[in-house]
């Protein structure tokens, strides 16, 4: 008897654990469901995914020469510290070959190197501005 009340005890622990993940996963589909559609951006906050909005839309987003104007041409434009300048293709070549092509020093770019600041000083960059404008000042 006693034998069987146990048994009857961990078949409603398991039943009890199923109806909890089952429901976690309800819990899931409903915020996949009723997640917002858009995001309100309020000014002076930061709001993410403005910046893909600007550049759909075509109007005010930065071009690579903007940022290189206001941030990398400080250095790659002179090749201050040992920086790659700007149109030296077999410098930028070399390092491209090095690290395993754009990508590969493009994630040097986001994370830093040595005299190099994490992206570029740009720090609202995302990794698309930041690679458009690697491609603009490397010829890659
Ligand atoms: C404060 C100076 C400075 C600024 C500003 C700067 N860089 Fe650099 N960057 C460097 C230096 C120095 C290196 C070489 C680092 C080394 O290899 O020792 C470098 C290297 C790089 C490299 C090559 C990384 C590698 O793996 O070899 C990339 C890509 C790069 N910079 C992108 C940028 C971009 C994009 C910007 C602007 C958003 C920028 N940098 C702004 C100094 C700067």
């Amino acid at each position: 008897m006693n034998l069987i009340k146990k048994m009857l005890a961990a078949q409603a622990a398991v039943l009890a654990l199923w109806a909890v993940s089952a429901q976690a996963a309800t819990n899931d589909d409903i915020a996949e469901r009723i997640k917002p559609v858009g995001e309100v951006c309020v000014m002076g906050e930061e709001c993410k995914g403005i910046e893909a909005v600007a550049a759909s839309a075509g109007g005010g987003a930065r071009t690579p020469d903007d940022i290189i104007a206001k941030h990398c041409g400080a250095c790659h434009s002179a090749g201050v510290l040992g920086a790659p300048k700007i149109g030296d293709a077999a410098a930028w070549k070399e390092r491209a070959d090095h690290q395993g092509g754009l990508d590969g020093i493009l994630a040097k770019a986001i994370t830093g190197i040595n005299s190099m600041p994490p992206k570029g000083t740009c720090a609202d960059c995302s990794d698309d501005e930041l690679k458009a404008t690697i491609k603009k000042m490397s010829g890659l």
